[in-house]
C-alpha cells in the first residue's frame, strides 16, 4: 500500500510509522516478524545502495514475498509499504515506480531551491499517475546522504514549507531538525558528558523548528531521517567483541517518542539494525569460533533485530496495533 492512508491515521492518532531499510533476508524476516507480531504498519526502505548490493529485482520480489510471508504468520491483513529509500534522479524514481513501488523519496536537497521543487514537481507528477506516493525533502542533513553530502546541518526553513508542498504536491516532507545519518551522528565536541556514566549526551533536536513547521502545514505529514539512537548497549557489545566504534552515538529515544507525537509520521531507521547485527554476529563468533554455517550467526543477528523493531514500534513509534 502507498502512504496515505498510513500517514494520515499517524498524525491524526499521534504515533509514527517506522521506516525500516533492508538490503537482506535476514532484515527483512526481522522486520516482518517484528511488524506482524505487533500489528503495526510498516514501510520497508531500500536505498539506491540497497540496489546495488543485492538487485533491484530481487529486492522487489522480496518485498512482495514479505507480504505473503506476514499472512502466513497470522496478519491477516498486512500495512506494508515499498519506499524507496533517497531517490536522487528522476529516472531512478521513475524505475521503482515502474517496478510496483508503492512509495518514493525523491531527495534534491542538495539542489538550489527552484531545482529541488521542480525535479520533485517531475516526480509528484509521474507516480501520482499510478497512485504511487512521494515524500521530498527540504534543508539538509549533516553527513552523508547516500552520495548526496553536505558539510553541516541546514535546517528546514520553516518559511518555504507551504511554497514548496504546494508547488511540488508531495505527500510528505522529510524535514532537518539536527537528525544526521549514521552511527556517529554528533562529535564529542557537541555534545556534554553525563558525569556518572562518562556517556556522550548529545544536544537536543530543534522542536522549535518542528513546531514552527506543524504551524504552517497543519496535518501534513512531516519525515524525520537519521533517527537511529545508536543503542549503546549494540556499541559496547560491538567493541567488547572486536569491534572500534568510538564515540558512536545516536537521538535519544525520548526525543523521538516527543516527535511521534507530533506531526512527524515517518521515522527511518537503519544504523540501530546494522549495529545489532554487527554486536550479535560479532559476540556470536567470538564466543563459538568453530563455527562457520551463516546460519549459526545470522540466527542470533536476526533475532537481535527483530528484538530492537518490536522495541522501537512499541516503545519509540507508537504504531503497534495500528493495523489489526
Ligand atoms: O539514509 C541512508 C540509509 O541509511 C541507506 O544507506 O545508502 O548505505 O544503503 P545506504
Ligand atoms: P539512520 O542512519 O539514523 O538509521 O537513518 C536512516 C535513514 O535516514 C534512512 O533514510
Ligand atoms: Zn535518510
Amino acid at each position: 500500500m502507498n502512504t496515505r492512508e498510513m500517514f494520515a491515521k499517524a498524525v491524526a492518532g499521534g504515533y509514527a510509522i517506522p521506516a525500516f531499510n533492508f538490503n537482506n533476508m535476514e532484515q527483512l524476516q526481522a522486520i516482518v516478524q517484528a511488524a506482524a507480531e505487533t500489528k503495526s504498519p510498516v514501510i520497508l526502505q531500500v536505498s539506491k545502495g540497497a540496489r546495488n548490493y543485492a538487485n533491484s529485482t530481487l529486492l522487489r520480489y522480496m518485498a512482495e514475498g514479505a507480504v505473503a510471508y506476514a499472512k502466513e504468520l497470522g496478519w491477516e491483513h498486512p500495512q506494508i509499504c515499498l519506499h524507496l529509500d533517497h531517490g536522487d534522479s528522476f529516472e531512478l524514481c521513475k524505475d521503482c515506480v515502474d517496478m510496483g513501488f508503492s512509495s518514493v523519496m525523491i531527495d534534491a536537497s542538495s539542489l538550489p531551491y527552484e531545482e529541488n521543487i521542480a525535479l520533485t514537481k517531475k516526480v509528484v507528477e509521474y507516480a501520482h499517475q499510478f497512485d504511487v506516493t512521494v515524500e521530498a525533502e527540504l534543508g539538509v542533513l549533516a553527513g552523508v546522504e547516500d552520495e548526496v553530502s553536505a558539510a553541516e546541518s541546514h535546517y528546514t526553513k520553516p518559511e518555504e514549507v507551504i511554497d514548496f508542498a504546494t508547488r511540488t504536491g508531495c505527500d510528505s516532507l522529510a524535514i532537518s531538525i539536527g537528525t544526521s545519518h549514521g552511527a556517529y551522528k554528533f562529535t564529542p565536541e557537541q555534545c556534554t558528558r553525563d558525569p556518572k556514566t562518562g556517556r556522550l549526551i548529545p544536544p537536543p533536536l530543534a522542536f522549535d523548528v518542528l513546531h514552527e513547521i506543524e504551524k504552517k502545514l497543519p496535518g501534513f505529514p512531516i519525515v524525520l531521517h537519521g533517527s537511529s539512537s545508536v543503542p549503546q548497549e549494540y556499541v559496547d557489545m560491538c567493541n567488547k567483541y572486536g569491534g572500534n566504534l568510538p564515540n558512536a552515538v545516536g537521538i535519544p529515544e525520548e526525543q523521538l517518542r516527543e516527535a511521534a507525537k507530533s506531526a512527524v509520521c515517518k521515522i527511518n531507521i537503519d544504523s540501530d539494525s546494522r549495529l545489532a547485527m554487527t554486536a550479535a554476529i560479532r559476540k556470536h563468533m567470538a564466543e563459538n569460533p568453530s563455527h562457520f554455517d551463516p546460519r549459526q550467526y545470522l540466527k542470533p543477528a536476526r533475532e537481535e533485530m527483530k528484538k530492537m523493531y518490536i522495541h522501537k514500534i512499541v516503545n519509540v513509534l507508537g504504531s503497534d496495533g495500528k493495523a489489526e
